[in-house]
C-alpha cells in the first residue's frame, strides 16, 4: 500500500514518520514549500522530542519521502490521509475551507481505487461533506471511500503517543476501507474500535473536550481551595485514586491552551447549538478557562497592588513543556494583559521565546527577551511562571531572591514547595494552595 500524507503540519509529520517507523512507504506533501525541503533533509520544522531522529532514519532507509506535488502524490497513493489544518472560525466553528479544497484535488486526480482518510480533527458529519465533494468533482466511475481515524498525540510526547496509542479508532463504512485501515495499524491490532464514521469524528471532539472539562474543573477546586484551608493537590490526588475519575488531567494551574483544546471545545459547542443541543455544560468549561488570566493576574495585584511601570519576568511561554507551540498559549494571553496594565515584561522559554516575539514583539524597555532564566529574573519586581520546564523546578531560587528587586514569586503550575520557596523570603503564591 502506498500511503500519502497530505499536509505535514504537527500531526501530518508525526503520522508520516510514524507510518514509516511501521515499515508502511509514505510519501508527504505540504502546499508550504519550506516544510516539504526541510523534511526531505531531515529537518523537522516544529520541535518535537524523538521526530527528527526518526525522520532522519525512515528517509535513509528509503520508505519516506516527502513531494511538493500534491497532484502526483495523489495519483500515486492507496491510502490518503488528510492532514491540513482546520482553523478556528470567529464563531468558533471550524473552518473546513482547506479539507474542503483537498477533497477537490483527490477527486481530480482520481485515477484508481483509494482511501480517504480524515486525520484533521473535523466536526461530526465532515465525511459526508468530503464524500459529496469527491463524487461532485471526480471525472470518471472510479470507486473511493471516506474514512475516519482521528489522531490522539500530544505536543511533546507525539512519537511516544503515536507508538504506544491507548487506542486506535477507525471509522468506516465499507469492509474494504475497514481491513485497510486494520492491516496499516496491524501493530496495534489488540487496541483498535471499529466504529461508523460520525461516531469517530465524535469521538475525538469528545475526547478532547473532557480532557478541558476536568483541567477546568480543577482550576474551579483550586478557587475553592483559595478561599478555605483545602489544599487543590490534595484534593486532586484523593480524587484520582477513585478509578472511575482517573489522576491524570487534574493539575490546577493558569488553564489549559494548546492548538487543540480551546478549539476542539468551541467547535463542539458550535456544532451541537447547530444540532440545537443545549451546549452550556461546555460553555462554562470554556468561560472558567479564560477566567485564569485575571485570576493569576489578581494574584501579582495582590502582592504589587499596582503594576503600572512594574517589572515582571515571566518564565515559560510555550503552551506546556517540550514544545515550541504557542498556540492558544496562557503566556499570550498574561503577557498582553500585562502590558495593558502598562507593566514591563522580562520573557523567557527555553524553545518558544523566537514564537512569540511574532506575536509579542521585542520592545525594550517594554517586552525583553533573554536567554536564561535568571537574566530574566534580574531587577524584576515580580517573577509569574507559567509554563512547567524541568528546568525551572531546579531554579537556584537563593539566585533568583538576590538578583530580583522585590522576591515575588507566582507559580502558576504549582512547581515549588511552597515552605522551601518562602523559606528563602521569597513573598510566593501558587494556585490552591496555601
Ligand atoms: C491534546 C490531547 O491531550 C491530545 O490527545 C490531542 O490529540 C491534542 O490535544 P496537547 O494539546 O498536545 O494534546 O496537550 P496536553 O498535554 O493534552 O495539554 C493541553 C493543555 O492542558 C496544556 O496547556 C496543559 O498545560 C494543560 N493541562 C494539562 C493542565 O492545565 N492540567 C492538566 O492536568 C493537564
Amino acid at each position: 500500500m502506498q500511503i500519502g500524507i497530505i499536509g505535514t503540519g504537527y500531526v501530518g509529520l508525526v503520522t508520516a514518520v510514524g507510518l514509516a517507523e511501521l515499515g508502511h512507504e509514505v510519501t508527504g506533501t505540504d502546499i508550504v514549500a519550506d516544510k516539504i525541503d526541510k523534511a526531505s533533509q531531515g529537518i523537522a520544522h516544529i520541535y518535537e522530542p524523538g521526530l527528527e531522529d526518526l525522520l532522519k532514519k525512515n528517509l535513509q532507509r528509503g520508505n519516506l519521502r516527502f513531494d511538493h506535488d500534491l497532484d502526483k502524490t495523489i495519483q500515486s497513493s492507496d491510502v490518503l490521509f488528510v492532514c491540513v489544518s482546520t482553523p478556528q472560525r470567529e464563531d468558533g466553528s471550524a473552518d473546513m475551507t482547506y479539507v474542503e479544497g483537498v477533497s477537490r484535488r483527490i477527486a481530480e486526480n482520481l485515477n484508481k481505487y483509494k482511501l480517504v482518510v480524515e486525520k484533521s480533527t473535523v466536526p461530526v458529519r465532515t465525511s459526508t461533506w468530503v464524500k459529496k465533494t469527491i463524487d461532485l468533482y471526480k471525472k470518471g466511475d472510479v470507486e473511493f471511500d471516506v474514512a475516519s481515524n482521528p489522531e490522539f498525540l500530544r505536543e511533546g510526547s507525539a512519537i511516544h503517543d503515536f507508538m504506544h496509542p491507548d487506542r486506535i479508532v477507525v471509522g468506516v463504512e465499507t469492509e474494504r476501507a475497514r481491513d485497510m485501515l486494520v492491516e496499516i495499524y496491524q501493530a496495534y491490532e489488540d487496541r483498535i474500535l471499529v466504529t461508523n464514521i460520525d461516531t469517530a469524528e465524535l469521538i475525538k471532539h469528545a475526547s478532547n473536550s473532557f480532557l478541558a472539562m476536568k483541567i477546568s474543573f480543577i482550576n474551579l477546586l483550586a478557587d475553592l481551595c483559595e478561599r478555605t484551608e483545602a489544599e487543590i493537590e490534595s484534593v486532586a490526588r484523593g480524587m484520582g485514586l477513585d478509578e472511575r475519575i482517573g489522576s491524570q488531567f487534574l493539575k490546577a494551574g493558569v488553564g489549559y491552551g494548546g492548538s487543540c483544546f480551546p478549539k476542539d471545545v468551541r467547535a463542539l459547542i458550535k456544532i451541537g447549538e447547530d444540532l440545537g443541543v443545549n451546549m452550556d455544560l461546555l460553555r462554562d468549561v470554556d468561560k472558567i478557562n479564560l477566567d485564569r488570566i485575571a485570576i493569576v493576574l489578581e494574584k501579582l495585584k495582590k502582592a504589587l497592588w499596582i503594576l503600572k511601570d512594574k517589572k515582571i519576568a515571566v518564565l515559560g511561554l510555550a503552551f506546556k513543556p517540550e514544545t515550541d507551540d504557542i498556540r492558544n498559549a496562557p503566556s499570550i494571553a498574561i503577557i498582553q494583559a500585562l502590558l495593558g496594565e502598562g507593566a514591563c515584561v522580562t520573557l523567557y522559554d527555553p524553545q518558544a521565546a523566537e514564537n512569540i516575539k511574532a506575536v509579542i514583539p521585542e520592545n525594550p524597555p517594554s517586552v525583553v527577551y533573554t536567554r536564561t532564566a535568571l537574566e530574566a529574573l534580574k531587577g524584576a519586581n515580580a517573577a509569574l511562571l507559567v509554563t512547567e520546564w524541568d528546568e525551572f523546578k531546579t531554579l537556584d531560587l537563593k539566585k533568583a531572591h538576590e538578583i530580583m528587586d522585590n522576591p515575588i514569586l507566582i507559580d502558576g503550575r504549582n512547581v515549588f514547595s511552597p515552605k522551601k520557596v518562602r523559606e528563602l523570603g521569597i513573598e510566593y503564591a501558587s494556585v490552591g494552595r496555601k
